[in-house]
């Protein structure tokens, strides 16, 4: 095309990504840290050759039609595309991309980071010391469970679950998971991790940690039945999209001693309420869907944002499209 193209960019996002943006398009770009409420969004995108979306940033018929038939390309900011209809962009022939591997072993670190802290309270911990309750070095003071040794169960077994399960093999851990296909069988060798079905991993597994995406099968997955499943001692661990739980099961699993402890780095909604009743239960930990946050992934997330965007406005294909078919746990990561 002759012109700049004109994109919107819903975020500030890193130069990695940004430079090339600025460098080749009319860049619009939303520089509040909270996201466009809905009509500024509809306003921003009228006229737009491409826009740049945050997980936050809904894309619908709505937004499409606010866009105009100048769209040619929608690339998230993100691996996750729950925020977009795919179908509704593939019936007008807009490309669709998101950032795929770019967060997969930074996402398994945190998944780690809050299996750990949840199995040994370490949240609890620091809070304990902060509000001044350190007298002295107890026995029984707070006392949770191995992770070395113990049984991991991975709903979801995509890459940011194969990753999950590769860190296990220094623990020491047996690895179960969770999956609609199973892995090649060179994977299961591999990361020592067996195929069971959903509700033998919810019964056999010390720790629980959820990589699926979310779709109409996902959503509500872990429901006061599943939870019921777990073992009384058991963690689970979600930082994959926050409606996969049921968070009103889940407070109250965590209430009456259901399963031990959560740890979440992805809420339903999000962000969460502060007099959500989640918050106030001390064996539940909350980050705030920091999962992919570290520089250099969010750089990588940014230079893949913009590949996507730039290649669909020059009516390129994209370095990393997604699929039209709906969203499976093998596409996260
Ligand atoms: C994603 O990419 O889907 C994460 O949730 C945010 O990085």
């Amino acid at each position: 095309m002759s012109h700049r193209p004109r994109v919107f960019v819903a975020r500030r996002i890193p130069d990695e990504g940004l430079g090339a943006i600025v460098a080749a398009c009319e860049v619009d770009i939303w520089e509040d840290e909270l996201p466009p409420p809905r009509h500024e969004l509809l306003r921003h995108v009228a006229g737009c050759d491409g826009i740049l979306t945050l997980l936050t940033d809904g894309v619908d018929d709505a937004l499409l039609d606010a866009a105009g038939p100048s769209l040619r390309v929608v690339s998230n900011y993100a691996v996750g595309v729950d925020n977009i209809d795919i179908a509704a962009c593939g019936r007008r022939g807009i490309a669709v991309g998101n950032t795929p591997g770019a967060l997969t072993e930074t996402t398994a670190d945190l998944a780690w980071a809050l299996m750990l802290a949840a199995s040994r309270r370490v949240a609890e911990g620091d809070r304990y010391v902060r509000a001044g309750n350190w007298r002295t070095w107890g026995p029984m003071l707070l006392l949770g469970s191995d992770v070395h040794g113990s049984t991991l169960g991975i709903v979801g077994f995509g890459r940011i679950g194969q990753a999950v399960a590769r860190r296990a093999t220094g623990f020491g851990m047996t690895v179960l998971y969770h999956s609609r296909g199973r892995a090649a069988a060179s994977v299961e060798a591999e990361l020592g991790a067996t195929w069971v079905g959903l509700d033998e991993l919810l019964e056999r597994s010390d720790i629980v940690t959820l990589h699926v995406s979310l779709t109409t099968e996902t959503r509500g997955l872990i429901d006061a039945t599943a939870l019921a499943r777990m073992k009384p001692t058991a963690v689970l661990v979600n930082t994959a999209r926050g409606p996969v739980v049921d968070a009103v099961a889940l407070a109250t699993a965590l209430r009456s001693g259901v399963i031990a402890a959560a740890a979440l780095d992805v809420t339903d909604p999000e962000p969460i309420a502060v007099d959500d009743p989640l918050l106030s239960l001390d064996n539940c930990l909350v980050v705030p869907h920091i999962a992919s946050a570290s520089r250099a992934t969010r750089g990588r997330m940014a230079a893949m944002a913009a590949a996507n965007l730039l290649a669909g406005v020059r009516g390129e294909p994209l370095p990393t499209p997604v699929v039209a078919e709906g969203a499976n746990d093998a596409r996260r990561g």
